[in-house]
């Protein structure tokens, strides 16, 4: 395995726990969307690994396409502006449409997205998301599939970022604090 790398405290989750959970996330949406033409929506960028990685533990087969929305400026924090980087390409009118992410940690970004997807006219529209942080409870916000709940500690990897970087950790970890204090 890939080493730990600079600014990194502690390992959250392993990559044979994130594959093992896929595993048994697959198998749900697998039996929930049996007979279904099924559209997976990756958000770009944090979403890449999850999507990757849990696609190709479905026996389903399945679409995909990507959108990328901004929700955070420069900073760490969410501002609530969620803009559209990248559109889907496909229409979703009458599709069942599944949203993965990475990370839910405001919420801000799903309660927007679900909504504008929403607008479209799909037949469903679920979500899937790898880790969910806790302030994510405040928010009126469905998630059908969870991969973990996380405390709420800045973490990095599979996908999550700080500054750009930690994207391509294999695990999740939590940056150490002298790296954003
Ligand atoms: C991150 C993460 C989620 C969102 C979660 O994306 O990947 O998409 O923030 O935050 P929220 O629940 O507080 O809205 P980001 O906007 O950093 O873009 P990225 O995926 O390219 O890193
Ligand atoms: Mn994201
Ligand atoms: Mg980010």
């Amino acid at each position: 395995a890939k080493d730990m790398g600079d600014g990194l405290e502690k390992v959250l989750v392993t990559e044979e726990q994130i594959k093992a959970r896929h595993q048994e996330l697959a198998a749900e949406i697998d039996a929930d969307y049996a007979g279904k033409d099924l559209l997976l929506v990756g958000v770009l960028k944090g979403a890449v690994m999850v999507m990757a990685d849990l696609a190709r533990e479905l026996h389903h087969s399945c679409e995909m396409d990507w959108m990328a929305v901004s929700s955070y400026g420069a900073g760490t924090t969410s501002s609530g502006v969620v803009r559209i980087l990248k559109d889907l390409d496909s229409d979703i009118n009458g599709r069942d449409v599944l949203i993965v992410e990475d990370v839910i940690d405001s919420g801000l970004t799903l309660s927007w997205l679900v909504g504008n997807l929403r607008s479209r006219g799909p037949a469903s529209v679920e979500i899937c998301t790898m880790v969910r942080k806790p302030l994510a409870f405040d928010v009126d916000l469905d998630v059908k599939y969870v991969g973990f709940d996380l405390p709420n500690e800045f973490i990095v990897g599979y996908g999550l970022d700080y500054g750009e970087k930690y994207r391509n950790l294999p695990f999740i970890g939590t940056l150490a604090p002298h790296m954003y204090r």
